[in-house]
């Protein structure tokens, strides 16, 4: 028998088990839309109705993932005035996922794909819960990357379920996204199994055992493990959880994992009915604030977007690529080729001499030797890949490479000589590419004979960790070629903006005017201590100080002094920013040059560890009565970066609102509760307008260099928002 409402399948058997399969006929994937909730609404009801002649409940899916949570077109849209409608939304879900629970059957969640969010919640509510180890599949409530918790049930259940310390560390914080086997282990799921025939053999089976289920919650005595926070044992350790929640923010605004903290601690104190709305009301108050939508837009649609291809030519058929020669088998080269070799591409790895390439080599022994010492991979997929690299010091042996990564040392000269070595040995349409990160392109491209298919693939330091890839286009580079870099760094699971080819491009330059806004400070006479903690405080994963040594003061410097060489000769004027001095005294007077020299802003010991801040600093810099208000000290670091992105969008560098926010956040480090540089201004107090007051304010008190540009100015008299309208 089987019968369709719209978002839930019912399917029953003659044993009278019933298959509840979730399948939204309009949609790819199972979200908690309208359609579902009335569904389940209708089948809640059939199932008391029935329940006399049922002998248990399966939930499933006919997608490729279980459910896959909240409708975030929705929640995004969220306003404070609309908050009431979405607080009795959730508890009409929540009392019917109840309804299902205390049935008096037993109810088992067969998890055949992801069960993230709103998909592990409904998996909660059952009895038992099985996922199929398939590829790729995830279970866990990463609501708090999103600036938001999990609504559905998610706290109240994974409290009582696991108790309070493993519920906040291992789920609810840190968002973690477990494979089925990892979620076994930590106690989300009960079983796993290797086929869907298997995981549902095992429902029924766990049906057959158990004819009248219940939640452990729901017997007489429960007690959450580890106990509650009234008990003593509890009480001494929670003073500690806001001092580690602390750690994890470093003080940003972040309000998801206090408001996560919260929900679980008052939950565990009462019944199961009240935290339930003690957690739908946490959930309400951040899907109506700015920080859950800055993160639900930067995180999904602007990541979705960029992944997706929004920035790739179109009509460019996909090609891949085979083989890939790694020019340069320094820090960059070594960590190229390792994330080539990964993703199955086979890598010759050149340097100048065999050692040097071996040794690049050697970087990827390492970390597969790290991998399977902790369980990540096997050995044999560990040789495999190693068995793809092949180091050499003989140029000859790129033949037959369809693509080249250059990663020698920033010297214009040498690129163009190791590209003319190399542009006649490899396939002749091979993909040229260079991972300056500083020198234009355009230039660049005039040392070979095929500039079209010359362009700039800007990875980040490290590049086994860091996820961003900037592809820089050259004024000749073509669309072909565009396409291809843009496939290769998705091939190797990276994200890829696209922007126009510029000094420095978006990164490097953006990421400079928050160094250079922090260093400033410092001559401006501020504590550094204070600028430091200003940095951290924004949301920044690098203090600004600290990162100018790790970038070393000479080499900002090089850049510094060849960009005014370049204006100048272009005929323009070069207005000094009021870091230059401090960073000239530092080198000059003090013979500070950053971590390598072994004393920059920080002092470093012998083994190149950071000691202290050098107390040097404020003797020679900081005044007292310099005073300049907190807010000042961060908000001139995100207005300076966030100002410079609106000039590059104006100057056409920048051509995608959503590859702006994802590759300031992916790669220089803006705070991610922002959204993004540009999302940030977006959702700044008053909207683009309100951010552009307050620059017109900063450049009064601080120096022109916060003065709005035209679009800005533009786009608050306007009233729009910065958006790519595609
Ligand atoms: P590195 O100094 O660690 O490595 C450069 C390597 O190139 C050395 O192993 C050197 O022996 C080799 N090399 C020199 N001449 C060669 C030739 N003729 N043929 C083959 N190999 C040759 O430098 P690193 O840090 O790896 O940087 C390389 C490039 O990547 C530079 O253009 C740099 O601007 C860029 N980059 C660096 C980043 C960083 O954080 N270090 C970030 C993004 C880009």
């Amino acid at each position: 028998m089987s019968t369709r409402s719209t978002a839930i399948r019912w399917e029953q058997d003659r044993d009278g088990v019933v298959t509840l399969v979730l399948d939204d006929p309009n949609q790819s994937a199972n979200t908690m839309n309208q359609a579902f909730r009335d569904s389940l609404a209708a089948v809640t009801d059939r199932l008391e109705a029935e329940k006399d002649t049922l002998r248990g409940v399966i939930i499933t899916s006919a997608k490729k993932t279980f459910f896959a949570g909240g409708d975030l077109r929705d929640l995004i849209r969220v306003t404070p005035e609309t908050a009431r409608e979405l607080f009795e939304g959730g508890m009409a879900v929540k009392r019917q996922l109840r309804r299902i629970e205390t049935l008096g059957k037993p109810v088992v969640a067969a998890l055949n794909g992801a069960a993230l969010g709103g998909g592990y919640e409904i998996a909660l509510a059952c009895h038992h819960r099985i996922a199929l180890d398939a590829p790729g599949a995830r279970i866990g409530c990463p609501e708090v990357t999103l600036g938001l918790l999990p609504g559905g049930g998610g706290v109240v259940r994974t409290v009582r379920l696991l108790g309070i310390a493993d519920a906040l560390l291992k789920v609810l914080l840190q968002g973690t996204r477990y494979s089925p086997r990892r979620a076994l282990q930590h106690g989300l799921v009960d079983d796993v199994a290797t086929s869907r025939d298997e995981l549902l053999a095992k429902a029924r089976a766990f049906i057959e055992a158990h004819p009248e289920s219940q939640q452990p919650w729901d017997r007489p005595g429960h007690r959450i493990p580890g106990g509650t926070p009234a008990h003593p044992a509890f009480a001494a350790n929670l003073p500690a959880f806001p001092a580690n929640l602390r750690k994890q923010t470093g003080g940003a605004p972040y309000p998801a994992p206090r408001a996560i903290l919260a929900a679980a601690v008052e939950g565990a104190q009462v019944d199961f009915e009240t935290a339930q709305v003690i957690e739908a009301r946490y959930f309400v108050e951040l899907a109506a604030g700015q920080i859950s939508k800055n993160m639900i837009q930067a995180f999904f649609f602007d990541l979705q977007a960029v992944n997706s291809g929004a920035s790739r030519p179109r009509g460019v058929a996909p090609r891949q690529v085979r083989k890939v020669a790694v020019l340069g088998a320094g820090m960059m080269g070594a960590g190229i080729a390792y994330a080539c070799a990964r993703a199955g591409i086979d890598v010759v790895l050149k340097d100048v001499a065999p050692e040097a390439a071996a040794k690049g080599k050697d970087f990827s022994a390492q970390l597969c030797a790290k991998a399977v010492s902790r369980g990540r991979t096997t050995r044999e997929k560990a040789d495999a890949l190693l068995a793809r690299i092949t180091p050499t010091a003989d140029p000859q042996d790129v033949a037959g490479c369809d693509a080249v990564i250059e990663a020698v040392f920033e010297n214009p000269e040498l690129k163009r000589k190791v590209f003319q070595e190399v542009q006649h040995l490899v396939e002749p349409d091979a993909l040229l590419c260079s991972n300056t990160s500083t020198l234009p392109i355009t230039a660049l491209a005039e040392g070979v004979e095929r500039q079209g298919d010359f362009v700039g693939l800007h990875f980040f330091s490290p590049v086994d960790k860091m996820p961003l890839v900037e592809i820089v286009k050259g004024e000749r580079t073509g669309d072909e070629a565009l396409a291809r870099a843009f496939d290769l760094v998705r091939r190797i699971n990276k994200t890829p903006i696209v922007v126009n080819d510029s000094r420095g491009f978006f990164t490097s330059r953006v990421i400079g005017h928050f160094i250079n806004e922090g260093v400033a400070m410092v001559g401006e006479g501020v504590d550094p201590a204070s600028v430091e903690q200003a940095a951290a405080q924004a949301g920044y994963p690098a203090k600004v100080l600290s990162l100018m040594d790790e970038l070393t003061l000479t080499l900002p410097r090089k850049i510094r002094d060849e960009s005014r060489r370049a204006v100048q000769e272009a005929g323009g004027t070069w207005t000094a920013h009021p870091a230059e001095a401090v960073v000239d005294r530092m080198v000059d007077e003090f013979g500070r040059s950053g971590r390598s020299g072994g004393a920059g802003f920080y002092d470093y010991d012998e083994n190149g560890r950071r000691t202290a801040l050098w107390p040097g600093l404020r003797e020679h810099f900081t005044r007292e009565g310099a005073r300049i208000p907190f807010r000042d000290l961060q908000e001139r670091m995100l207005f300076a970066e966030a100002l410079d992105t609106v000039r590059l969008l104006e100057e056409g560098v920048l051509t995608s609102v959503a590859d702006a926010n994802i590759g300031s956040i992916l790669g220089i480090g803006f705070p991610g509760w922002t959204g993004g540089v540009l999302q940030y201004v977006n959702g700044y107090e008053g909207g683009v307008a309100g951010f552009t007051a307050r620059a017109r304010e900063l450049a009064r008190t601080y120096g022109e260099r916060f003065t709005p540009p035209a679009l800005l100015v533009d786009k608050a008299e306007k009233g729009e928002v910065f958006t790519d309208s595609r």
